[in-house]
């Protein structure tokens, strides 16, 4: 399907709500698969990537039902699945999947085949079978991606220094950790979003944080429990870039989560002087929660520091739209990791801006892109949510509309963005593709 984005021609304005955390989603969804006994989770994204991982657990045995918007859960009980776990777009779901089946002891002498979509299959999984072998998890792979099988088996713990700063990476070993024998430890080579450190205690495991050292004994019991998700400052990052570039708006977003190893955007935006200003909620579980109030601002052209990247490593295509918009140049390095996401993330996104008139130089590790103007035209999400939901944003400052291709993608995160964009002022609408 193809989304057809109007130039704004009045500011946006009013209240906005952002949706469930997909990472926290995810999370749920497994821990409390894995925990003996109902949990309740309110707040649950309703998305592609995290219905993938609840039927994931589902076909695992857990029992999952829904009443009145609220998931119950059932875990505790798995057993080997009858077919193979598709986990569609999900990097998230397969990965911390892989961590929590690797050695559990209700799979040994089994086998748990992981699949995924094309985009998910090109994707790099070595990151996540290198350790897990290390702590004698049994897996084979397809030269490091998927379709990966899993046949449990019992773990030892290991002390692993992953070589990128990647909270998939992390908690897929924690999350191996969890039926280890012995203390697993994870060093950290950066900070990346830490709720799974945050989400275990509320299960009942202790985690212990020393510096960049993150460990937990295996063999720990899970207990279920109540849990609530907050909102996703990566989707609300769309709607606050909106505000940010749309003359004269002023927007107030509600319920989003604050977790300070996701906040890198919050950083970006300010160095580029956008006008937003944060007020602290009362936080959700473990996670700071609060609001944003968002003012159209004359955004400056920034250098970001690459120690930022992993904290705002989601955010870096709609940060690529701002900066087209904004007066000077943006300089982005250290993010290599973006060419291994739903899409190669700097390719994409330059190939895109360049078709609307953007001044973008890609390198190695990053890009440079001169602010200006934004021409209208047909570009193409190449099957990356976050990309669509961009190109979306930079259609409402372009000089005509613009196309944006294969949009259809955006269900993977945020089903809800084209009508949460349009409740703001902003234009949108659904074109079939010929
Ligand atoms: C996620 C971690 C990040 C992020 C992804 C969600 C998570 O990936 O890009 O969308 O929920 O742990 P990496 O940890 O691989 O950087």
């Amino acid at each position: 399907m193809r989304l057809v984005v109007e130039p704004a021609v009045a500011p946006l304005t009013g209240r906005y709500t952002a949706p469930g955390d997909k990472s926290i989603s995810h999370r749920l969804a497994i821990l409390a698969g894995l925990a003996d006994g109902d949990s309740v989770v309110s707040g649950y994204l309703d998305s592609a990537d995290t219905r993938a991982t609840l039927a994931a657990m589902a076909s695992l045995g857990a029992v999952v039902t829904e009443d009145q918007g609220e998931l119950r859960i059932r875990g505790g009980r798995l057993g080997p699945p009858d077919a193979a776990l598709d986990l569609g777009n999900s990097g998230t779901g397969v990965r911390l999947l892989a961590g929590a089946l690797a050695g559990h002891p209700q799979l040994f002498d089994h086998s748990v085949r992981l699949v995924g979509d094309e985009s998910l299959s090109r994707r790099p999984m070595d990151r996540i079978i290198d350790p897990l072998r290390r702590m004698g998890g049994r897996i084979d792979d397809r030269d490091g991606c998927l379709p990966m099988v899993l046949s449990p088996a019992p773990l030892h713990a290991i002390r692993y220094r992953p070589p990128v700063a990647s909270a998939q990476v992390k908690s897929a070993v924690l999350l191996a950790g969890l039926w280890a024998d012995g203390e697993t430890i994870v060093v950290e080579p950066g900070p990346s979003r830490d709720h799974t450190e945050r989400l275990l205690p509320a299960f009942g495991v202790e985690v212990s944080r020393r510096g960049e050292e993150i460990g937990l004994v295996g063999g720990q019991t899970l207990r279920p429990g109540r849990f609530h998700v907050p909102g996703d400052l990566s989707s609300a990052a769309f709607a606050a870039a909106a505000g940010l570039m749309v003359p004269g708006s002023s927007i107030e977003l509600d319920n989003v989560g604050l977790n300070p190893s996701r906040d890198g955007v919050l950083r970006i935006l300010e160095a580029m002087h956008g006008r937003v200003d944060r007020h602290a909620g009362t936080a959700v579980g473990n996670e700071p929660v609060g609001s944003l109030g968002v003012r159209a601002s004359r955004l400056q052209g920034v250098e970001i520091p690459p120690a930022w990247v992993p904290l705002a490593i989601d955010e870096f295509p709609v940060i690529m739209a701002l900066a087209a918009v904004a007066e000077g140049r943006t300089i982005i390095s250290g993010a290599a990791e973006l060419r291994v996401k739903e899409s190669d993330r700097l390719a994409v996104m330059c190939r895109q801006l360049a078709r609307l008139g953007v001044a973008v130089h890609e390198t190695a590790d990053g890009a440079e892109i001169q602010g200006g103007r934004v021409r209208g035209g047909v570009v193409d999400s190449c099957g990356d949510h976050r990309i669509a939901m961009s190109l979306a944003v930079l259609g409402l400052v372009a000089e005509a509309p613009v196309r944006i291709e294969n949009a259809e993608w955006i269900q993977t995160s945020y089903p809800g963005f084209v009508d949460d964009l349009s409740a703001l002022g902003a234009v949108l609408r659904w074109e079939e593709e010929e």
